[in-house]
């Protein structure tokens, strides 16, 4: 009798599986959107773990480009669409940003810090916190870390220095991640950081364990960001639960210090000031702010901005090293800032007005844009075109990385050409085929903060270091990226940096 019962119970959950699977295979057939056929369990997503899902992205554009200006894909068994056109990209992020204010990604309940901050959080928390945040950010109001990122571009210039006599190998994506995690953890923990010069810090420890994407922390990851159901079910969490641990402990610490939440904020100093600030605005309004909520902000700080910093540091230099012709022409620009500064510090100004430096950024974030692909999730049945429309509840991908390596955009993509981004030949550039820092009202808070951290470390090294290839490295085009990383980012590089004086 039991295992009659079983035997019907079996029978009919697989019957119900197997129809429920024959709907979900179909969902873009019927639509008439192309697609290749999904794996019966991991839907599109059979590249995880086995290349990059960024490069994954670039041959989905390659295959369809042309073809289509989408692309069906399955997330598991939900269906999702790719966007590989820069008309729809626009709507999506911009025009029809209501509809797509939000990302499918989502950390679950059971991780505050990881699902409170705002590049994961959504309405209405997000549009209350990114409201309050917005206003700070701007270029004026981060002049205030000029000084900070000055001197720690000095000590990045030393610790080449130190290296470079004790004929080590340097591992320039480390040695940049240590530069970038002591700006952040300093502008928004309140604490020094001293990694750039010593390579050790406790803020570095847990940036550490940020990079490590182990096979556990990929799949944490994957399942944030394609399957959110199970974050909550397996308490997947964003951030490493000692990093959480440690951040909790040293806000609570630098706010006592600070005079407690309530201690009016005259002068702001550093983003910690921005986020005690944001919270008492907020109470004036009787909006209340919890501490998980302000530490969630400080830690996604860290983490938004000191690995695409340094990703994009990294990047540079070795493309530099590659490129002789460019590395000179930024050498030039540099000296002349320098002399026009009467040999004093880089300023904040000097640097944003450094035309060939900015082009090197630009071409840097074309070619490797750690955030390459933009996730939003539908929140109404939408129209896409004339041939379709997505029901709510469909997460969509704009696909830059895809776009930005496109030769009808930017011919010869594979080559490093910052002279595409002169103000002379911008305007030749197709509009939204380029947005590494995202777009809409949901685009990168940090851009201004990351683009001086940058800007400083790259002008520094330059001014001070010829740039070489070192035997046995691979060639720009041919460098790894980590394969469980959810986004671009590069593994091990080295450069032989050769003291200019
Ligand atoms: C080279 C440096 C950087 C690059 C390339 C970069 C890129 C991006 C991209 C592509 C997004 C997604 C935008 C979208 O979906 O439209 C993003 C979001 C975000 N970034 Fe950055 N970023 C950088 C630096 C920073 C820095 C320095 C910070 C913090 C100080 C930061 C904090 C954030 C936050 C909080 C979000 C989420 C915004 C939201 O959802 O409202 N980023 N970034």
């Amino acid at each position: 009798m039991l295992f009659t019962l079983l035997g019907v119970i079996l029978t009919c959950t697989v019957t119900w599986l197997y129809l429920r699977w024959l709907k979900v295979r179909s969902f873009w057939g019927k639509r008439g959107v192309p697609h290749e056929p999904p794996h019966p369990i991991f839907g599109s997503l059979t590249h995880l773990t086995k290349i990059n899902t960024s490069k994954w992205m670039i041959a989905v554009y390659n295959k369809y480009k042309h073809k289509t200006p989408y692309v069906g894909i399955w997330l598991f068994w939900r269906p999702a669409l790719i966007v590989n056109d820069p008309e729809i990209g626009r709507r999506v992020l911009v025009k029809d940003a209501d509809v797509f204010r939000d990302r499918f990604l989502n950390s679950g309940k059971s991780d505050p810090i990881g699902c409170l901050n705002i590049f994961s959080v959504n309405d209405p928390t997000w549009s209350r916190v990114r409201r309050h945040l917005t206003p700070v950010f701007t270029t004026a109001k981060i002049k205030h870390i000029q000084n900070l990122i000055a001197q720690k571009s000095k000590e990045l210039v030393q610790r080449i220095q130190i290296e470079s006599s004790k004929n080590k190998l340097i591992d320039i994506r480390t040695m940049f991640a240590d530069f970038s995690t002591d700006i952040i953890g300093t502008a928004a923990f309140g604490v020094k950081c001293n990694a750039t010069l010593t390579g050790k810090d406790p803020m570095r420890s847990v940036t550490k364990s940020f990079q490590t994407y182990s096979f556990i922390r990929g799949l944490n990851f994957v399942s944030i960001m394609f399957f959110p159901e199970l974050a909550d079910i397996f308490r997947f969490s964003f951030f490493p639960k000692s990093a959480t641990d440690y951040f909790t402990k040293i806000f609570r610490a630098v706010v006592k210090e600070r005079g407690g939440y309530d201690k009016p904020v005259e002068e702001i100093k550093d983003l910690l000031d921005t986020l005690l600030k944001m919270k008492q605005n907020a109470a004036k309004e009787s909006d209340f702010m919890s501490e998980e909520l302000l530490i969630a902000q400080a830690t996604i700080f860290v983490q938004g901005a000191f690995e695409t910093s340094s990703n994009t540091l990294a990047v540079a230099i070795y493309e530099l090293a590659y490129n002789t012709e460019v590395q000179e022409k930024l050498y030039r620009e540099i000296v002349d800032i320098k002399e026009r500064l009467g040999g004093e510090d880089f300023t904040v100004d000097a640097l944003a007005d450094a035309t060939y430096l900015n082009c090197v950024i630009d071409e840097t974030l074309r070619k490797y844009p750690p955030m390459g692909w933009l996730d939003r999730v539908a929140r109404k049945e939408y129209q896409i075109d004339e041939n379709l429309t997505i029901p709510a509840g469909t997460p969509v991908y704009v696909n830059f990385v895809g776009m930005q390596v496109d030769p009808d955009y930017y011919p010869e993509p594979q080559l490093f050409k910052p002279e595409r981004f002169l103000p002379e030949a911008k305007g030749d550039l197709t509009p939204f085929t380029y947005a590494p820092f995202g777009e809409g009202p949901r685009n990168c808070i940090g851009r201004r903060f990351g683009q001086q951290t940058v800007r400083f470390g790259l002008a520094s090294v330059i001014l001070n270091y010829e740039l070489k290839p070192l035997p046995n490295m691979p060639l720009p085009n041919d460098i790894e990226f980590n394969k469980n990383a959810p986004f671009l980012l590069v593994e091990l590089l080295h450069v032989n940096f050769v003291p200019r004086h």
